[in-house]
């Protein structure tokens, strides 16, 4: 087993091992008092067909009470429609401050359990069992949970960090490949803002053999980041990369660009508008362009640049007229840029990078 610590605000283990699932229960034991705690157990209706068995009878079987919502999987469920339903849920089975919420499932389900864990009764704990590839190395770790509203993705949201993530990676078995590519998007991304080594890994080699160490290798960068920086005013932003026009792509596709696959273009959009500000040199678009694609990740947006500037000034990131851009100079070397919206309308619309 694979544990990475994280030390924010709330201390909690991330738990790593292929086939724990089956074991999530005597592990949350370990940290959740069984006799005194319901784990409410919340997840999409694709991951309780595959795994929601399993993990009650796990959790059944370590001591605990338990009950169970499931929503519709996708991205239009992490809305405040199935936050109220949530809410519902957790009034229909009384649950209290002593128990606890349980997010099975990938982002979408982790953000929007995540955020009602953090403001059902003024907040209440929550662990979370990621998945996707994606969740496990990002969005389960570092406590940002939120819902989406029509104006913008996450523009509701709280930081409330978990109590525990347990990641089984043989969950990723049972995902589509443009899912799992998803999270391929992430773990490129925290290759291109922090490590040149691992870039280079995954340019060579098969991350299928090494999934665990992948998975913890990410955490772990994540970790040092939220440990500095829990509530993103400082470095944490870097882990933006991309991400600015990949929200924006997202929005004007109602979706179906998925969020990695958006920040796949996004990075590739960012570095465009970096060489053309002269703060980065072709190479190294041309690496990150080589290992998107080897991930079967895009690297083109075929839309119209006039809507990717109208959703880019709807990102949170923005700051009364002010946007803050995430650039790479080199692999591991990031600049926070704070830019005035008009210029960054104009670089966009002038040298129409896409
Ligand atoms: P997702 O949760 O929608 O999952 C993608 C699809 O895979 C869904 O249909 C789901 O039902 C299915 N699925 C999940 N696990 C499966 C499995 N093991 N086998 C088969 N199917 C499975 O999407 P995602 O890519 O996991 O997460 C994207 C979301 O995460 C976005 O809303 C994004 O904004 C958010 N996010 C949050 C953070 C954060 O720090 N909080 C970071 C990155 C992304
Ligand atoms: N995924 C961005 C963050 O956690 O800050």
């Amino acid at each position: 087993m694979k544990t990475v610590t994280v030390n924010a605000s709330v201390r909690y283990d991330v738990l790593i091992e292929k086939g724990c699932l089956s074991r999530c229960g005597e592990m949350t034991a370990e940290i959740f008092d069984p006799k005194k705690s319901t784990a409410a157990i919340i997840t999409d209706d694709t991951v309780a067909g595959l795994y929601l068995d399993t993990v009650v009878d796990s959790f059944q079987k370590a001591g605990f009470s338990v009950c169970c919502f499931v929503f519709p999987n996708g991205e239009d469920s992490k809305s405040h429609d199935v936050l109220l339903q949530v809410y519902d849920f957790l009034i229909e089975n009384h649950v209290t401050r002593t128990d606890f919420i349980v997010a099975l499932g990938g982002g979408v389900v982790g953000d929007l359990a995540g955020f009602a864990a953090a403001t059902y009764l003024r907040g209440i704990r929550f662990m979370q069992i990621p998945t996707t590839f994606l969740a496990a190395i990002d969005s389960s770790v570092g406590g940002k949970t939120a819902v989406n509203i029509p104006a913008g993705k996450n523009l509701i949201g709280a930081f409330h960090q978990p109590s525990l993530v347990v990641c089984d990676p043989c969950t990723f078995s049972t995902l589509k490949p443009e899912t799992f590519a998803d999270g391929c998007a992430e773990m490129i991304k925290y290759a291109m803002i922090w490590s040149e080594d691992f870039l280079r890994l995954l340019e060579t080699c098969d991350i299928n053999e090494q999934i665990e160490e992948i998975v913890a290798y990410c955490v772990d960068i994540k970790r040092q980041i939220v440990e500095q920086d829990e509530r993103d005013c400082g470095i944490r932003m870097i882990l933006n990369y991309g991400h600015t026009l990949g929200h924006a792509i997202e929005k004007i596709t109602n979706h179906t660009v998925t969020h990695g696959h958006g920040v796949a273009i996004g990075m590739v959009l960012i570095t465009k508008l970096a060489i053309l500000m002269g703060r980065c040199e072709q190479p190294l678009l041309n690496r990150l362009c080589a290992v998107l694609k080897r991930y079967h990740l895009p690297t083109a947006y075929d839309g119209k640049v006039s809507d990717l500037i109208d959703s880019c000034l709807h990102d949170k990131k923005r700051a009364g007229s002010i946007i803050r851009l995430i650039f790479v100079s080199n692999v591991g070397k990031t600049d926070i840029v704070p830019m005035d919206t008009d210029d960054f309308t104009k670089l966009l619309s002038e040298d129409t990078p896409c």
